[in-house]
């Protein structure tokens, strides 16, 4: 097969994009150029979640912080409440920065420039070039998981991933046009999604089958290839659920930096590979209290371990003192919290063996805000 010029694709993924764009919340009108806010907001959205998801909070989001403005004067804790169920709270800490940062040193407007927009916190290489491309039609090549996988099968790549980022970078750089940088794009994005997926690729429907190397080849299906990954280490830790006589459980903030980081908590031993036997856990104790093992254990898996949590139900006086950095939170009040989605699990299970009332389901009795990511 002979190589195709990369106008050529370039021209057949924008006609494809002009007839089969997806309508999402964050896309302008054919034509027209959306608004950087949105664009901005929906890719740090996309970057954890499914676009269907994002969809949905989306426009929530918009509706309580319709313009950057409104997100920077919002108060972190409101926008980690939002954040729930949206991943890591990392990335809402750093969106509220990055609003702040842009009202006080860009008069309240995004940079155009991919360099100057990665300077700002939450802004990585890929959001850069997106929200130059998309918002500002600035040439920048914005390539994530559906445009990689695009990519590797054009010029098939066999390589396996990650080695072969470079490599794809290198080849989507080169088919960057000057003209419609954005809608290209999301054209490569909409075409993984849609066609170029994982698996079995819609090769008869794709309009660039004809220039794709993988096709001719019939290797399609193999690509990308990928290194075997290394398994995830398993970290074990024990989680207490320490309640006064008036119904107050023990929460505490976990360190700002690292991971869920300023989260509030459960308080725990620390997570390690090496179980702690039921003494060292007890120790471990943030308030003196009296304990009692709960049947199972709470899994949890993160990017780089999992997590087994098994819990401690205890009871700890009337006059016991939250220690620094804990508070004590009224059962019926835990919902006020931004709890990361390894805590609510805690949550959950710790009040089915403490005796929630069966007739009330846990989640309406302790609403955590409107998720629905428990
Ligand atoms: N995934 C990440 N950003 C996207 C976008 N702008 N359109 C479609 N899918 C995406």
């Amino acid at each position: 097969m002979q190589a195709s010029k990369p106008s050529a694709i370039v021209k057949a993924v924008l006609g494809w994009y002009d007839r089969h764009r997806r309508a999402l919340p964050w896309r302008a009108p054919q034509g027209a150029r959306p608004d950087p806010y949105h664009v901005w907001l929906s890719e740090i959205m996309l970057q954890q979640t499914t676009v269907p998801t994002v969809g949905r909070r989306f426009g929530r989001f918009l509706e309580r912080w319709p313009a950057l403005g409104d997100l920077a004067a919002a108060g972190l804790d409101d926008v980690l409440h939002e954040w729930q169920g949206l991943g890591y709270y990392a990335r809402a800490r750093n969106l509220h920065a990055c609003a702040r940062q842009i009202m006080r040193d860009h008069g309240g407007r995004f940079p155009e420039d991919a360099v100057e927009l990665r300077a700002l916190p939450g802004i990585g290489d890929y959001t850069a070039a997106a929200i130059a491309a998309i918002a500002f039609g600035r040439k920048a090549t914005v390539v994530d998981g559906n445009v990689e996988r695009v990519v590797a099968r054009l010029y098939a790549i066999e390589q396996p991933l990650p080695g072969a980022k470079t490599a794809i970078r290198a080849r989507a750089a080169l088919l960057t046009p000057q003209d419609r940088p954005g809608d290209f794009a999301q054209g490569m994005m909409d075409l993984g999604a849609a066609i170029c997926v994982p698996g079995r690729p819609r090769c008869d429907l794709c309009p660039i089958s004809r220039r794709c190397a993988a096709y001719a080849k019939g290797i399609a299906e193999t690509l990308p290839a990928r290194a075997a990954k290394k398994p995830k280490p398993t970290r074990t830790g024990v989680a207490f659920w320490i309640e006064r006589p008036d119904g107050a459980v023990l929460l505490r903030r976990r360190p700002e930096n690292g991971l869920l980081g300023g989260m509030m908590e459960l308080p725990s031993t620390e997570w390690r590979e090496k179980p702690a036997g039921a003494k060292r856990a007890t120790r471990a104790t943030p308030v003196a209290a009296r304990f009692r093992p709960v049947d199972g254990t709470v899994r949890h898996e993160f990017t780089h371990f999992k997590l087994e949590l098994s819990v401690l139900l205890g009871r700890a006086s009337s006059g016991a003192q939250a220690p620094k950095g804990a508070l004590w939170c009224p059962v019926d009040r835990l919902g006020e919290y931004a709890l990361p989605t390894v805590m609510k699990k805690l949550v959950r299970h710790a009040l089915s063996a403490r005796g929630a009332p069966l007739d009330r389901p846990v989640r309406s009795q302790y609403q955590y805000g409107r998720t629905s990511s428990m």
